[in-house]
C-alpha cells in the first residue's frame, strides 16, 4: 500500500491516549493538593509530597501534559484532514511525540525535587526548557510544512487558530524562557525587578489566550461542526474574531499585576484591554453555539455534543468574569482570595477540559476504525459526574474568595483588622472540603473516560484512512 496516500494517524493515536493518561495523572495531583489544603498533615512531612512542590507538578501536568497532548492530537488531525494531505513529515513528529513525552516526566522528576525556575507556568528549569524549544521548533515545521504542502487552496479557520498558538507559544516560552545558568539544575532570569515580573505576566496571560484559548478555539471550529454535522455558523465572524482576540490578548498581561511597582498607567492599559476582550471571546462563544441551530435537539442524545457546548458555556462565563475581574477596584477584592481558583477552574475545568475530552471522544474511535466509544452510556455518566464536580468547585471557590476578600479588607472604627488571617483560614476550611470533593467527582470521570477509552482501542489495530481524491472545502 502506498503509505503517502493516507492520513498519519499513528501520531493522532499516541497523542489522544496521552491526553487521558496524563490527564488522570494531573487532576489526581490536583485532588491530592485540594485534599492537602483542607487536611495538611496528607504531606505526610515528605518533602517531595509537600504542597508547594506538588502544585507546580499538578499545574504542568494538567497544562503542559494533558492540554497541550490534547492540542498536539487534534490539530495532527485536523491539519491533515482539512488540508487532505499526510503530515509534512512523519520522523519529525514521532519525534514531537516522544520529546514532548520527555519534557513531561523531566517535569514529573525535577519538580518534587524542588528544582524550579521560580516563575509560575514556566518553572522547569534551562535544561528543559531548550528542550521544549526543540520539539515546538520540530512542532512547527511539521504543521506549517502540512499546511504549505497542501492539497486544498483555502486554508480552514481551525488550522489559524492552531497557527497563533503555535507561533505565540515559540515567542512567549524565548523570551519569559530566557535566563543565565549557574549550574546544571540552577538559572537566574534574564530580566530584574518590575521587568522580569512583566515578562512573566505578559508571558502568563499569553498562556492563557494562545494555549488555553486560541488552540481550543481551533477545536471549537473543527469538531463541532461535524460532530453537529451542521457548516460553522458564520465564517465571517470568524475570522473577525480570530483577529481581534490574537491584537487584543498581548496587551492585557499587567491585569495580573495590579497594585504593584508596575507603572500604574500599564495597569491600566491591562485593564482597558481586558475589557476590549471579552468582546472577541464572546464572538467566539457565540460562534460556536449558534453553530448548532437547527440541531439542538441533538444535544438530547449526544454525549460528546454536550462536553463541546457545556464548554463553550464555560468559556462564556470565564471571559464575563475575567474582564470583570481586571477591573482595578474588583480586582482588589479577588486578588490573592480563592476566586482567582473559581476562575481558573472555570476556565480550565469547564472550558478547556471539556472541550477536549468531547475532541478526543470523537477522535478516538476514528482511530480504531469505528464511529463510535465502546460505550455511549459512559460518555453520558461521564459528563454528569464531572459537571456536577465543576459546579461544586467553583460554586465552592467563589463563595470562598469573595468570603475571604471581605474579612481581609474588613476594619473595625479604630482602624484595626476586624479579623486576624487564621480566622480567614478557618472560615474557609468547609468550601475546601466542598472543593475537594467536586475535584474527586471530576477525577472519577476522567477515570471513566480512560476505560471507555482501553476498550474502544483494545485488540484494535491503528485505522488507515485514505486521502480522497483532490476536492475543495474541508474533510
Ligand atoms: C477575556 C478573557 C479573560 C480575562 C480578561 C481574564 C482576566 C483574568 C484576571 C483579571 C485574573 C486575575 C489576576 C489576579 O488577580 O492575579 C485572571 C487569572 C487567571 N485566569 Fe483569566 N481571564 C480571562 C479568561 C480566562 C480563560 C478562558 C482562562 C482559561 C483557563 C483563564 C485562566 C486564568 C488563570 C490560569 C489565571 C490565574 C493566573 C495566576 O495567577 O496564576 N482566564 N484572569
Ligand atoms: C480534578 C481536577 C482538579 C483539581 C481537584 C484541581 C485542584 C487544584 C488546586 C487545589 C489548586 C491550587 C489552588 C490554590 O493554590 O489555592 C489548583 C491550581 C491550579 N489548577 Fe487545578 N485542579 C484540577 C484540574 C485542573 C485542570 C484540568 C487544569 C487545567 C487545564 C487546572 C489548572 C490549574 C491552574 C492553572 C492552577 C493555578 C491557579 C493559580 O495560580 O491561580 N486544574 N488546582
Amino acid at each position: 500500500m502506498d503509505l503517502a496516500q493516507n492520513y498519519n494517524y499513528k501520531i493522532v493515536k499516541q497523542f489522544a491516549v496521552a491526553t487521558v493518561v496524563w490527564g488522570i495523572i494531573g487532576m489526581l495531583v490536583g485532588v491530592i493538593i485540594a485534599a492537602q489544603l483542607a487536611w495538611p498533615a496528607l504531606n505526610l512531612d515528605i518533602p517531595w509530597l509537600t504542597y508547594g512542590r506538588l502544585r507546580p507538578l499538578h499545574t504542568n501536568a494538567v497544562i503542559f501534559a494533558f492540554g497541550i497532548c490534547g492540542l498536539f492530537a487534534t490539530s495532527y488531525y485536523v491539519v491533515q484532514r482539512t488540508c487532505q494531505v499526510r503530515l509534512f513529515s512523519d520522523k519529525l513528529a514521532a519525534f514531537t511525540f516522544w520529546g514532548w513525552q520527555a519534557v513531561i516526566l523531566s517535569a514529573v522528576v525535577t519538580l518534587p525535587l524542588g528544582l524550579t525556575r521560580g516563575k509560575e507556568y514556566a518553572e522547569l528549569e534551562w535544561p528543559i526548557t531548550l528542550l521544549i524549544a526543540v520539539v515546538w521548533i520540530a512542532y512547527a515545521v511539521v504543521f506549517f510544512g502540512t499546511i504549505l504542502t497542501r492539497k486544498v487552496k483555502h486554508i480552514y479557520v481551525a488550522n489559524w487558530f492552531f497557527a497563533a498558538f503555535i507561533l505565540a507559544v515559540t515567542i512567549l516560552h524565548v523570551v519569559n524562557g530566557a535566563s543565565m545558568p549557574a549550574t546544571l539544575f540552577k538559572s537566574y532570569s534574564a530580566y530584574a525587578g518590575v521587568q522580569d515580573a512583566m515578562i512573566q505576566w505578559w508571558y502568563g496571560h499569553n498562556a492563557v489566550g494562545f494555549i488555553l484559548t486560541a488552540g481550543y478555539l481551533g477545536m471549537v471550529y473543527y469538531f463541532i461542526p461535524k460532530q453537529a454535522e451542521r457548516p460553522v455558523y458564520s465564517y465571517r465572524l470568524s475570522i473577525v474574531h480570530f483577529w481581534a482576540l490574537i491584537f487584543t490578548y498581548m496587551w492585557a498581561g499587567p491585569h495580573h499585576l495590579h497594585y504593584t511597582a508596575l507603572p500604574d498607567w500599564t495597569q491600566s492599559l491591562g485593564m482597558v484591554f481586558s475589557l476590549i476582550l471579552l468582546a472577541p471571546s464572546w464572538g467566539g462563544m457565540i460562534n460556536g453555539i449558534m453553530t448548532l441551530s437547527g440541531a439542538w435537539h441533538k444535544l438530547r442524545t449526544d454525549p460528546i455534543l454536550k462536553f463541546m457546548i457545556v464548554s463553550l458555556s464555560f468559556y462564556g462565563i470565564a471571559t464575563f468574569e475575567g474582564p470583570m475581574m481586571s477591573i482595578k477596584t474588583v480586582n482588589a477584592l479577588s486578588h490573592y482570595t480563592d476566586w482567582s481558583i473559581a476562575h481558573v477552574h472555570g476556565g480550565a475545568l469547564g472550558w478547556v477540559g471539556f472541550i477536549t475530552m468531547g475532541s478526543i471522544y470523537y477522535l478516538l474511535p476514528r482511530m480504531a476504525g469505528s464511529q463510535k466509544m465502546y460505550s455511549t452510556k459512559l460518555i453520558d455518566l461521564h459528563f454528569w459526574v464531572a459537571t456536577i464536580g465543576i459546579v461544586l468547585y467553583i460554586a465552592a471557590m467563589w463563595i470562598a474568595g469573595v468570603m475571604q476578600g471581605l474579612m481581609w479588607r474588613a476594619v473595625n472604627p479604630d482602624g484595626t483588622l476586624t479579623y486576624t488571617f487564621v480566622e480567614g483560614v478557618k472560615a474557609t476550611y468547609p468550601y475546601y472540603v466542598v472543593r475537594f470533593t467536586g475535584g474527586l467527582l471530576y477525577l472519577t470521570g476522567m477515570c471513566v473516560m480512560g476505560y471507555n477509552t482501553w476498550m474502544t482501542l483494545r485488540n484494535r489495530e491503528t485505522a488507515v484512512a485514505r486521502i480522497p481524491a483532490l476536492t475543495s472545502g474541508h474533510a
